[in-house]
């Protein structure tokens, strides 16, 4: 069968490494904190080109931290606009922190948050956004800080699906006040277990991180708030650092695979390919998504055929029971109500063959008698 990601594969690239960081981890009882965090928070933003890097448990505590840290305008002006087409983390972050959330429509093709809509959506209770660069594709950065600066609001860059990638040559999670990571094991950076990361340039919303994710302190026993007890474990630090020397060779192979993808595919009128700029590196192909017709039929044939593919996301966010009390509109969703019904994520990781790209393509065109 090939799989959506095959995580042994890159393992075995780097096996010796990371068996030995592992046992130097277990000798040394450097189980939490220690070195190798630090080690892997300053590595981080050296790479990454921002002034911080405060590492945690998990993406999702990275934007709970960072939602809890930029605030809100007041007790009632806590509404915070996030994109309708994402993972649930992303909403339920704002919730969790205090804040209202508003969802907002996406573009047609890149999947990412509409400028225009989130423009129509702020009100005097707007307090930030938080934005995601979603399937590694860089959303419209530049125009939503334009906007942000207008009405003065906060902005977080989701960038749990977008590792490394440059727009306009800055690499995301750097252009909003804070840049929140995921390093769940299938990302394009992955641990082998939870992991996430905060990066920012301000040294105050940095501290507040900090406390935010560590019981309401910088230091042992210092409780100024009721944070969280959010942390990156000494081995998956360990094993973060070793694979972050691999980050760009990864990110070049998934461009290899979707170029190949994007040349095999390109005549197929029943399927839509995923935009991108690949010759600006405009596109960190965390998925590759297409939009078929008769999709739920397309993605059985594939699976008879040993190929198992994914579905990014079944249901958008305004629809799932936990916001049903929101009574969400179907109207004010067009264009992610009908991308969900037609996404249909194909297999994508940097140890995927050549040979079997081909071999996916090839039965994606037989299915539509191509
Ligand atoms: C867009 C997005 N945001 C947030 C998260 C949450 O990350 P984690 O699973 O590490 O909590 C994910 C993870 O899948 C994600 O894809």
């Amino acid at each position: 069968m090939i799989k959506p990601a095959n995580l042994y594969l890159q393992y075995k690239s780097q096996k010796k490494e990371i068996d030995k960081a592992i046992l130097k981890i277990i000798s040394n009882n450097s189980f939490i904190g220690g070195d190798e965090v630090k080690k892997f928070e300053n590595n981080f933003k050296k790479r990454i080109g921002s002034r911080y890097c405060v590492a945690c448990g998990n993406g999702t505590d990275a934007l709970l931290a960072s939602v809890k840290s930029l605030g809100f305008k007041s007790k009632i002006k806590n509404e915070v606009i996030t994109t309708s087409h994402t993972w649930f983390s992303t909403a339920s972050a704002i919730t969790n922190a205090g804040g209202k959330v508003i969802f907002c429509d996406t573009e047609k093709d890149s999947y990412n948050i509409s400028v225009n809509e989130i423009e129509k959506k702020v009100t005097k209770r707007t307090s930030g956004i938080v934005i995601v660069h979603l399937f590694g594709q860089p959303a419209q950065i530049e125009k939503i800080l334009q906007l942000a600066n207008k009405y003065k609001l906060w902005v977080i860059e989701d960038c749990a699906q977008a590792h490394f990638i440059k727009k306009n040559k800055k690499y995301l999670g750097n252009f909003g006040h804070i840049g929140t990571f995921s390093f769940y094991p299938g990302k394009n950076l992955g641990a082998m277990g939870d992991a996430g990361a905060i990066i920012t340039n301000n040294k105050r919303l940095r501290n507040l991180c900090i406390m935010h994710l560590r019981h309401g302190g910088q230091r042992k026993h210092e409780h100024l708030l009721e944070g969280l007890n959010s942390r990156l474990d000494g081995l998956q630090a360990a094993i973060l650092n070793i694979k972050l020397r691999k980050i760009d060779t990864w990110n070049k192979k998934r461009e290899i695979i979707a170029k190949e993808y994007l040349k095999n595919l390109s005549n197929l009128s029943a399927i839509k390919l995923p935009i991108s700029n690949i010759k600006r590196n405009a596109h960190g192909f965390h998925q590759f998504v297409i939009k078929a017709k008769k999709r739920d039929e397309l993605r059985k044939f594939l699976y008879s055929k040993k190929i198992n593919t994914l579905i990014h996301y079944p249901k958008i966010l305004p629809f799932v029971p936990a916001y049903k009390y929101q009574k969400n509109k179907k109207k004010e969703f067009p264009n992610s109500l009908k991308n969900q019904r037609l996404v249909l994520s194909l297999p994508i990781y940097p140890e995927l063959k050549i040979k079997e790209v081909r071999y996916i393509s090839r039965m994606i065109k037989k299915f539509y008698k191509f």
